[in-house]
């Protein structure tokens, strides 16, 4: 017993000398070996690509060291407000009238326009050598936002109905998960960088937001992937994509839908919103270059239709589609993976931000898409905030007090999101 009371003695004096030694030599720091960089690309600045926790692993990095990681595009400083280049569609289109008759022409002009240097870089658009595109900040914060292969975030889900026979089914049978990315050309990358200059200072007021939204001639495109595996979707462009944020591996995703949206001054809104669906069987599309056997697939989209304005008679829809569709609220133009209660110009018109920022209480004052005679007064009004009429600017205006985003719901999502995080925007 005593014997090893004194060895317990010995060894803590030891031990209090070991301790005193290190601190001594190594001046407090403990010493470590140097660390290892990271196999994976570096977090992006002033905003990230990706949300740090849905980040890629070292082990993904090291397994894949070809693997092409999401980077944003954010150079807004050197976007240029004006385009600079005769745009094609502005020759097909000159009075709203023309749209009913070239409707399809006028969205194949922007479509191929938008697919220059991207399809062929497979929507890297930092190596587009012919025009210069950009991503919107803050899409990337929380388990919805831009996974890690291609910026892809969360989209409303569909259920096999609707999306093979145009049905509309109850909220709780989508099961179906899409995800989408979508980006701007360069004048729509000047507006957003005016924007997100004024969300980084110490106290964003949106009244200092540009009055006149975006420049025209502005033109975003939004690329939708599904994980559905459809008969018509067999040959579709794959891509991979992190939807199940690590816990499995990365999903293939097939491509079903294409939104466009174009500010042209032809349109009543200042907006000219398309869509398109991809079908096995539709005739490729001519683009102006002939593209390898393995990007032949993004040709095989059909237009679904056109809309310039809330007006049921402003929306223009194809009849003859390869799939049924369930189109809009009372025949109004929407996507196949679109709220059927909704249209793209209406759900597109709550881009808009309280004036204080305060998101919680803007949300509360939106009646339900129910499409009904009473919510539609709210949802189908004429908003377009270049009107000189104070209460057609925005979709909460005149009693709300909120500020424009010009139909980008990108910006509204992202200025959202950045509100609502720790240490970032400094919104209230
Ligand atoms: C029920 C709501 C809703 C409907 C209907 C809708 N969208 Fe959107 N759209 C969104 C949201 C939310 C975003 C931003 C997040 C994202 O990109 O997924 C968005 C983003 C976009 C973008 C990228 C630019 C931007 O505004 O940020 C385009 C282009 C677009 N939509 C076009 C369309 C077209 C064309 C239609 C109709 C065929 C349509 N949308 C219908 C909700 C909707």
């Amino acid at each position: 017993m005593k014997n090893s009371a004194t060895k317990i003695k010995i060894l803590l004096v030891v031990g209090v000398v070991l301790l005193f030694a290190k601190i001594l030599f190594f001046n407090g720091k403990p010493a470590q070996p140097p660390a290892a960089a990271s196999p994976c690309p570096p977090a992006t600045a002033p905003f990230p690509s990706y949300d740090a926790q849905f980040a890629p692993s070292d082990k993904w990095c090291l397994d894949n060291p070809n693997g092409q990681v999401f980077q944003l595009s954010q150079n807004y400083e050197d976007a240029v407000k004006s385009v600079y280049e005769p745009l094609a569609w502005k020759k097909v289109v000159t009075t709203p009238e023309d749209f009913k008759i070239k409707w399809k022409e006028y969205l194949l002009a922007v479509l191929t326009y938008a697919y220059e240097g991207n399809v062929e870089n497979d929507w890297v658009v930092q190596r587009n050598t012919r025009r210069r595109w950009f991503h919107a900040p803050w899409m990337h914060a929380g388990s919805t936002g831009r996974e890690f292969l291609h910026g892809l975030t969360v989209e409303r889900p569909s259920c096999a109905a609707e999306l093979i026979d145009g049905k509309i089914c109850d909220d709780d049978k989508l099961s179906i998960n899409n995800w989408a990315v979508g980006i701007y050309n360069e004048p729509g990358g000047f507006y957003t960088g005016q924007i997100w200059r004024e969300m980084l200072k110490p106290h964003p007021n949106p009244k200092n937001f540009p009055r006149d939204g975006f420049p025209e001639g502005t033109v975003a495109i939004k690329l939708l992937f599904t994980q559905a595996d459809l008969d018509y979707l067999k040959n579709s462009v794959k891509w991979q994509a992190d939807i199940y944020r690590g816990a499995m591996p990365p999903q293939t995703m097939r491509l079903l839908q294409i939104d466009v949206a174009v500010r042209d001054d032809v349109s009543p809104t200042g907006w000219v919103f398309g869509t398109f669906m991809y079908h096995d069987d539709a005739p490729p599309f001519e683009y102006h270059a002939a593209l390898p056997p393995d990007k032949q697939s993004w040709l095989k989209v059909v237009p679904l239709g056109l809309m310039f304005g809330s007006e049921t008679s402003e929306s223009i829809l194809n009849r003859q589609v390869p799939v049924p569709q369930h189109f809009g609220c009372r025949e109004r133009l929407n996507g196949p993976v679109d709220n059927p209660k909704s249209s793209c110009l209406a759900c597109h018109a709550q881009a808009e931000v309280p004036a204080d920022l305060d998101f919680n209480k803007l949300n509360l004052t939106y009646p339900p898409m129910a499409c009904d005679a009473e919510t539609d007064k709210f949802w189908f009004r004429y908003v377009n905030p270049r009107s000189r009429k104070e209460a057609e600017k925005t979709l909460s205006a005149p009693d709300k007090k909120t500020v424009s985003l010009d139909f980008s719901l990108q910006m509204r999502q992202g200025i959202e999101r950045c509100c609502a995080a720790k240490n970032a925007c400094q919104c209230r």
